[in-house]
């Protein structure tokens, strides 16, 4: 899965460039644009450049499906999809580079308050500068790992007030209850943690190399944040009391189901995302109960310029995507 990923990877960045054609008939073609867009260096007329306008055409017809008002009526606030830089994927690359996480069977959270508690209309850990800016995993299937130091990144903001950025690399390369680029679970990558205390290093000082190296150890004395402990629970049917749990504990790591997240564009995801079928891990840094459809804001490592800058907006009650069901918080 590896090697087909890479493959992939590589294939956008050395196949050899020819510029596309100039007429006007050219400049119309959505998959023209496309190229230019994303500076894809398809040779016209190779096999690859065939391979690539395919899947760019199966993407077309998708975006179709997933905006149809048949299947998924159409309401203010649904998801958009459309033509974005994994628009020239075939689904099975898509999930062999990005989808490497798994749900794992954790208990089901307990609500110990006789009172409902009373939850803000909006609430996002971003609007205190306590989330770290959304990173790019590449071609590394590692979002298990991001979605994790995210967590505690906030944690530590939260607790000292000050907001680092703490090395991804290190959990990739450590972590040795998960499998690095190849893929990994929240809930393996905190036990270790919890385990170990191993220190987080700044990102600056364990950079991200997208690929998995070899595990590096720093001094003790060296700047770095253990955790203490972790949660991890079952939220599905309790939304509410998640919601709660995301203002007590920080910002929530989760596993959810991303096979239509290839095609996101922005909007309310309520349709088209099972659950119960995880494949990647994001974090969830608040929520939005201000409008009709109250919904999730969700971090994800796919870069700044995926969804709405880097984030994707869930709704908030039927386990879309699997949101609510594996869904964790490190204490540091
Ligand atoms: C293509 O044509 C447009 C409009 O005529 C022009 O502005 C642009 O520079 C041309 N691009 C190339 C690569 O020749
Ligand atoms: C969507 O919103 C617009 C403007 O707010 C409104 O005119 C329209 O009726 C709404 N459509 C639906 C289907 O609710
Ligand atoms: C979470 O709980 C729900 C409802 O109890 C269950 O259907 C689902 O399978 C559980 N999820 C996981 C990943 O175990
Ligand atoms: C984390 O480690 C502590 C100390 O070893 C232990 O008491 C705690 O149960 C662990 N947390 C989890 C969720 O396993």
């Amino acid at each position: 899965m590896l090697l087909f990923g890479l493959s992939v990877f590589v294939l956008f960045c050395l196949s050899a460039w020819a510029a596309p054609g100039n007429n006007t008939e050219e400049a119309g073609s959505p998959f023209l644009h496309f190229l230019t867009r994303y500076g894809r260096r398809y040779s016209p007329g190779s096999l690859e450049f065939q391979k690539r306008e395919h899947f760019f055409q199966e993407s077309i017809r998708r975006h179709e499906y997933l905006n149809s008002p048949v299947l998924a009526p159409y309401e203010n606030n649904s998801a958009i999809y459309g033509i974005n830089r994994f628009s020239d994927l075939s689904p099975e690359e898509f999930k062999a580079i990005y989808l490497q996480s798994k749900a794992v069977e954790l208990p089901k959270y307990v609500t110990t308050s006789a009172k409902e508690a009373i939850l803000p209309a909006r609430f996002d850990w971003r609007d205190k500068n306590l989330v770290t800016p959304v990173r790019n995993q590449l071609s590394c299937g590692g979002c298990w790992a991001f979605s994790i130091v995210g967590g505690i990144e906030s944690a530590y903001a939260i607790n000292e007030n000050l907001l680092e950025e703490l090395s991804v690399q290190q959990v990739i390369d450590c972590s040795y209850e998960d499998n690095g680029c190849n893929g990994g679970s929240t809930i393996n990558a905190l036990h270790w943690l919890n385990k170990t205390r191993v220190k987080l290093v700044r990102a600056s000082e364990y950079e991200f190399k997208a690929q998995t190296g070899i595990c590096h150890y720093f001094p003790s004395s060296d700047f770095g944040v253990s955790i203490r402990d972790y949660k991890a629970y079952n939220f599905s049917d309790i939304e509410e009391e998640m919601m709660t749990q995301l203002i007590n504990l920080g910002p929530l790591a989760a596993t959810v189901d991303a096979v239509s997240w290839q095609d996101y564009l922005g909007g309310i995801i309520q349709y088209h995302c099972s659950s119960g079928e995880a494949n990647h891990a994001v974090l969830i840094t608040g929520f939005d109960r201000t409008g009709d459809i109250p919904y999730w804001i969700v971090k994800n490592s796919w870069g700044s310029t995926w969804g709405i800058d880097g984030y994707v907006h869930i709704k908030i009650g039927q386990n879309v995507c699997g949101i609510a069901d594996t869904v964790s918080a490190a204490r540091v």
